[in-house]
């Protein structure tokens, strides 16, 4: 297979600026909706961008567990590399490939943690294996082998025979609160439609389309 010979033609649909919605985050609800509708897998897999204090950007994917008109939220170790990039520069980028529509977009903002009591309410959702996955798991941390992180989880199980598994004080949620959305429909002939939405001081949309 020749990597040089592989391209696709970009057909699935169009994107005019008279089909957009004037807020974001419904343009967003909307293509979320027929990502889910379409089948796209793992609809909600989004790849989380944060950059080091050396200027380092790293990629990661995580899952998005909800979002509203107040952002976007993931959950994750907050001792991860991701947890302390975040704690020393909360600007991030997120990206969804929804590439069976032939779709992307982009958003950019700022992530603050949520509340202890908002990453309970979600942690209380998962199943018990996941709640106990979260406990065991010092994230991004170097390991000696697998050996260790089973050992961990006997430990954990048995800590936790009886009763709820309690929030472990290290995991919870991201908010991401947005500044900008991208929305990226692949066209015929390499002519992809893309419009930024940038939010105003007043909190309003701002739409232009980008050149693709
Ligand atoms: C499909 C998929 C979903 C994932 N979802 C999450 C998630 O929701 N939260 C999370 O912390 N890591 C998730 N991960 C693991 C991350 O990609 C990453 O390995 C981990 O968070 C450590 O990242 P860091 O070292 O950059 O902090 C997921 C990985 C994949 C492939």
């Amino acid at each position: 297979m020749d990597l040089s010979d592989m391209r696709l033609d970009y057909s699935e649909g169009e994107l005019r600026r008279s089909s957009l919605r004037d807020d974001a985050w419904e343009q967003f609800a909307l293509w979320f909706d027929q990502a889910c509708e379409e089948d796209v897998h793992e609809p909600n897999a989004f790849s989380l961008a944060t950059v080091s204090a050396d200027s380092q950007p790293s990629l990661r994917t995580v899952l998005l567990k909800y979002f509203d008109q107040n952002g976007l939220v993931f959950f994750t170790n907050y001792e991860s590399n991701k947890a302390m990039e975040i704690a020393a520069n909360n600007k991030v980028s997120m990206l969804f490939p929804w590439l069976t529509l032939q779709r992307q977009v982009i958003i950019k903002g700022g992530a603050v943690k949520v509340s202890a009591a908002e990453s309970l309410k979600y942690f209380l959702k998962r199943p018990k294996d996941s709640q106990l996955g979260a406990w065991i798991s010092r994230q991004s941390s170097v390991i000696s082998s697998r050996q260790v992180l089973e050992s961990k989880l006997a430990e954990i199980k048995a800590r936790f025979t009886k009763g709820d598994i309690s929030l472990p004080p290290f995991w919870g949620g991201f908010r991401i609160e947005p500044q900008s959305f991208e929305f990226w429909q692949g066209g015929e002939s390499r002519i992809h439609d893309r419009f930024l939405y940038t939010k105003d001081e007043a909190g309003s949309w701002g739409i232009e389309r980008l050149s693709p």
